[in-house]
């Protein structure tokens, strides 16, 4: 199964090939901001430190990026495909006055190298977190957490969920290889 991501007009759209090479084509996921408590439990679970790099898959208007900056000390990068996000999420990093700690990036999220982060947060969709597995595994070193807002990473089983107001919130390490 393989998918990709991209916008049309103020529409997400994804197009996905399963198995048997069908192609089906569906929307994507849209920008939903997460309530700032959850944020910072997503943040609690992860334990982020100030040694850690956070990166946001589907980064939104910024505010996970900026938290991590401003409570945790940690460096933080942003990743969304929608411009407009992006240039939201920057305005929002000056204002907060996060400095040199966060970065944000226009991209698909698939096409990110993680090698880099030790921590990746997600509030996407199943689907999506389903195809992100793989690539999690294969580009983490092992210790990294995910942390996942709602949705679950396909047949991984959670270290960790925590409820809060009814929203789900999942952690996961990546095991030794
Ligand atoms: C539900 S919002 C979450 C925003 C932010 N992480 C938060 O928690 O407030 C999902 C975000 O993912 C972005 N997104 C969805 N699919 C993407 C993709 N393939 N590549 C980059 N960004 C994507 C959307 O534009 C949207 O801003």
């Amino acid at each position: 199964m393989n998918a990709r991501f991209f916008q049309n007009g103020d529409r997400n759209l994804a197009l996905i090939k399963d198995e048997s090479g069908r192609t089906q084509l569906t929307f994507g996921v849209n920008f939903l901001p997460m309530p700032p408590a959850v944020v910072g439990l997503m943040l609690r679970l992860a334990a982020v430190s100030p040694n850690d790099t956070v990166y946001d898959l589907g980064c939104g208007d910024g505010r996970i990026v900026i938290e991590c900056a401003k409570t945790y000390g940690a460096r933080a990068v942003g990743f969304d495909y929608d411009p407009r996000l992006i240039q939201q999420a920057t305005e929002n990093a000056r204002n907060a006055n996060v400095g040199s700690l966060v970065r944000f990036e226009r991209c698909d999220l698939f096409d990110v190298s993680l090698c880099e982060a030790t921590v990746v947060t997600l509030y996407l969709s199943p689907t999506i977190n389903s195809h992100l597995g793989r690539k999690l595994l294969r580009e983490l070193r092992p210790g990294s957490r995910v942390v996942s807002c709602v949705f679950e990473m396909g047949d991984w089983r959670p270290d960790k969920t925590e409820i809060f107001e009814g929203l789900p919130v999942h952690l996961w390490s990546i095991p030794n290889k």
